[in-house]
């Protein structure tokens, strides 16, 4: 294959030479400036073909030593999901589960740990986008830090839409992915890895193949990739990237919330409650109960017939609730256009 001009990939040649391709090295440098700003020394971020759940998958399974258990804090679909995945291979003790509309409590989590002294991984989800609930990230991660545990976090729909500092709150294992609020295309995922861990994972056992994160790690320091990568969609996360950066991580969090605002605030007049205290919102998905006498499919054939799409709530809240999602390179006036279509929606036919 001929290297295209200013390609993110190098010609083979240069692979030949045992050099990193200075495409990964590009948007591995974009990720960690991004994401651990101040930090990058301190982190590898390794990007693999796959979506979110590659990623989160390729944590847990890269970072549990043999002999060693998981605990999962469960509140939502993705926090069931973390479970569901080391349950193929019984790596867990029993999860703590609440209610979808809960969150994870660090006193709990702290006795639970004293108690599992076998648990070296903790798992949880930083945005729940089941519900658009925000889990208390920097209070979990001091607790697992303080019980030298190791922290996995599925940050896959907050990274660029919400406030996190991985390195001072000493986050092991980061799982992001290239679309929702960094506004790529799906099919790239990523793990920032902490560097002093690296070393420790070496030793771990392989339970994936695909997705053993040193074997990514291992292929990149000697200029490889070790799968064929979906160069397609790796095109267009490196431009995804170059546009956060140029937008900048608090400016894109900031134009989230106030889109969220937007909307809260409009659906609240239209007296439309949300599920979810504001303290516990994330800044770019919203579930809302339906409004009185409006049936979910109605509400999202209506609005599909205006070109907007919305979401039905998950697993129990199936026809209770309606989610918005306000991620994205969308503009005032199609929220604007959104909440007018939203209003006429509403009205009795
Ligand atoms: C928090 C969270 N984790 C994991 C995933 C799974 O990502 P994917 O569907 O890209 O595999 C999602 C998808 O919406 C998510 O919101």
């Amino acid at each position: 294959m001929r290297a295209i001009k200013g390609s993110p990939f190098r010609p083979r040649r240069e692979k030949r030479k045992g050099r990193t391709s200075d495409s990964f090295k590009s948007w591995q440098a974009k990720l960690l400036k991004a994401f651990v700003p101040g930090a990058e020394s301190e982190y590898v971020a390794v990007v693999i073909t796959g979506s979110g759940t590659a990623a989160v998958e390729a944590a847990l399974f890269s970072s549990l030593p043999h002999g060693r258990r998981m605990l999962i804090l469960n509140n939502g679909v993705y926090g069931e999901r973390m479970s569901q995945i080391i349950g193929l291979h019984r790596l867990g003790v029993n999860e703590l589960k609440y209610e979808w509309t809960a969150r994870p409590d660090p006193e709990k989590l702290l006795l639970a740990l004293r108690q599992h002294q076998e648990v070296h991984v903790v798992g949880m989800v930083h945005h729940e986008t089941t519900t658009g609930l925000l889990n208390p990230v920097k209070d979990i991660a001091a607790v697992v830090d303080n019980q030298n545990r190791v922290f996995v976090l599925d940050a896959v729909s907050a990274l660029g839409g919400e406030t996190i500092d991985i390195s001072k709150s000493h986050i092991y294992m980061v799982a992001g992915t290239a679309g929702k609020c960094i506004q790529g295309f799906p099919g790239v995922s990523f793990v920032l890895v902490r560097k002093g861990f690296v070393e420790k994972m070496r030793a771990y056992p392989k339970r994936s193949w695909y997705l053993h994160l040193t074997h990514y790690i291992d292929n990149e320091g000697r200029g490889t990739i070790p799968f064929t990568p979906a160069v397609q969609v790796y095109y267009a996360f490196d431009e995804a990237l170059s546009e956060l950066l140029e937008e900048g991580v608090a400016n894109r969090i900031q134009r989230y919330k106030k889109a969220a605002t937007l909307i809260r605030e409009r659906l609240a007049k239209l007296g439309v409650r949300t599920l979810l205290p504001p303290d516990r919102q994330s800044n770019t998905i919203t579930a809302f109960h339906l409004p009185e006498g409006v049936s979910y499919q109605q509400l999202h054939d209506r609005l599909k017939a205006k070109g907007y799409v919305i979401y039905a709530g998950q697993g129990n809240l199936e026809s209770k609730i309606f989610r918005v999602a306000n991620m994205g390179a969308l503009t005032e006036a199609q929220f604007t256009g959104f909440l007018d279509a939203f209003e006429q929606a509403c009205k009795p036919t």
